[in-house]
């Protein structure tokens, strides 16, 4: 077995850094890790130097001696090495920011990764990845990306369809739901099994058994009694409709109440833009306060403040999945890989997010009991949606785009949507080049 991995973490400024770091550290003994490089662009720079400074500290204080580099230069970084690790965000928290208050301007949900803003974060990501992806096929053809760039679904998928890279999508959601069911159990985590099934921030928790028993029933009556076991902090808890979810012998994730409460989740994000900011204004004043942290010469560990993140252990899936892959674990992991048929009604090539056995080879999906129609058409409608937005992405066509958002139904249509659509491109212009030509002709 190689006995000297070579990490890349590409959008290294990211504040979640140090929890990535944290997780490489306690898992010495699992990964042998010599190098570490560390990938950001100008608008990420300033904080990538404070991030280089603390992952120098930290592999320090744990006693390991990994080389540690910055750098902008992606041949530099990318050649000869294992693991890349994915996870930036284009047009940084300000162009997060936009995609909420336009949302909220045209009378819809602003959010990050679902919706209008949603798909605005896609426009942005796809492209830099497939980007990525070019250099990865050059300079490491036989390295794994782990991507939790979002939205972490259809980026996933594009990098399937449309590259020759190895890859596999990652979220915190089903870590979350895993902890949280063996709370509202009562038990220890790795005693509890339970399988998710669906999409990227669109899963159904469909099995959980404990010491052999079905205990979906109990913890789905626990979840409606308003448990909060399994709520990331940006999205707001609140009260499920009992009437539409009760005996369905499954678990919405936290954040199907988009769609199972659209109203009430589109009132509070207004009321939240209105009072203390969207989540993105709310998190860039968490982030400065974050980096303020991390810029202490005597910090060397991760800091307790970076539990106040939504994205809360998504760095330990990551960590789990790439000591998975290198010592061929087996063990289960929810992750997003191709379908391959894992979800009936879905297209074999799309990424789908599921529980599956990670092997040196890669994920392997456990099987998936068929859902009940209405979950299965919703599956499909978003599926769908998913599709029309990567091919926008990949190939800049505005009616795939418009054909995408016709069909979310967090999302008005018709003139509404054409306005908000083009605000969306002519304030990204600069990171959606697919829409350069639509741009020139109708926008400028
Ligand atoms: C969630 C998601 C991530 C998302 C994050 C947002 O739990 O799974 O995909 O990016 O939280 O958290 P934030 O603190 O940025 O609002």
């Amino acid at each position: 077995m190689k006995k000297d991995l070579k990490i890349a973490i590409i959008g290294a400024g990211s504040s979640y850094t140090p929890e990535l770091i944290d997780g490489l550290i306690a898992r010495s003994s699992q990964l042998p890790i010599t190098e570490v490089r560390l990938v950001d662009i100008d608008e990420g720079w300033h904080k990538a130097e404070i991030i280089l400074s603390l992952t120098r500290r930290m592999f320090e204080h744990a006693g390991l001696p990994v080389k540690v580099i910055l750098t902008q230069d992606r041949k530099e970084a990318l050649t000869d090495v294992d693991f890349v690790c994915s996870q930036f965000r284009v047009g940084c928290l300000d162009a997060r920011i936009r995609d909420e208050r336009i949302s909220l301007k045209y009378g819809m949900l602003g959010q990050e990764t679902n919706g209008l803003g949603g798909f605005a974060k896609a426009q942005r990501s796809i492209p830099a990845t497939l980007d990525i992806c070019r250099d990865i096929e050059k300079y490491s053809p036989n390295a794994w990306l782990l991507n939790f760039t979002n939205p972490s679904g259809m980026v996933t998928e594009a990098v399937l369809r449309h590259t020759k890279v190895k890859t596999v999508g990652l979220c915190n959601v089903p870590v979350l739901m895993q902890k949280g069911m063996a709370q509202v159990l009562n038990a220890e985590e790795q005693d509890v099994f339970v399988q998710v099934a669906g999409l990227n921030h669109f899963i159904f928790a469909r099995q959980v058994n404990y010491q052999g028993e079905d205990k979906m029933d109990y913890a789905l009556e626990e979840f409606l009694n308003d448990n909060q076991a399994f709520n990331p902090k940006n999205i707001p808890s609140l009260k499920w409709p009992r009437k539409l979810l009760a005996n369905r012998h499954q678990i919405p994730c936290p954040y199907l109440r988009y769609y199972f409460s659209s109203d009430d989740t589109y009132q509070k994000s207004v009321h939240e833009a209105e009072t203390e900011g969207t989540r993105g204004e709310v998190v860039k004043a968490l982030e400065e306060k974050l980096f303020e942290i991390y810029s202490n010469p005597d910090l060397y560990v991760k800091p307790k403040e970076l539990e106040g993140r939504g994205g809360q252990y998504y760095s330990d899936a990551a960590c789990d999945l790439m000591s998975a892959i290198y010592n061929d674990k087996r063990t289960l992991m929810h992750v997003n890989t191709r379908n391959n048929g894992t979800i009936a009604g879905l297209p074999d090539d799309c990424a789908v997010e599921v529980t599956s056995v990670i092997t040196k080879s890669g994920p392997m999906p456990l099987n998936v009991a068929p859902f009940d129609p209405d979950t299965l058409a919703m599956l499909q409608l978003m599926k769908t949606f998913e599709r029309f937005t990567i091919d926008a992405a990949v190939n800049g066509d505005y009616q795939s785009a418009l054909r995408a958002l016709t069909l979310n139904p967090l999302v008005k249509n018709g003139k509404v949507l054409e306005a908000a659509l083009d605000e969306t491109i002519r304030e990204n212009i600069q990171y959606m080049p697919q829409f350069q030509a639509y741009y020139e002709a109708n926008l400028k």
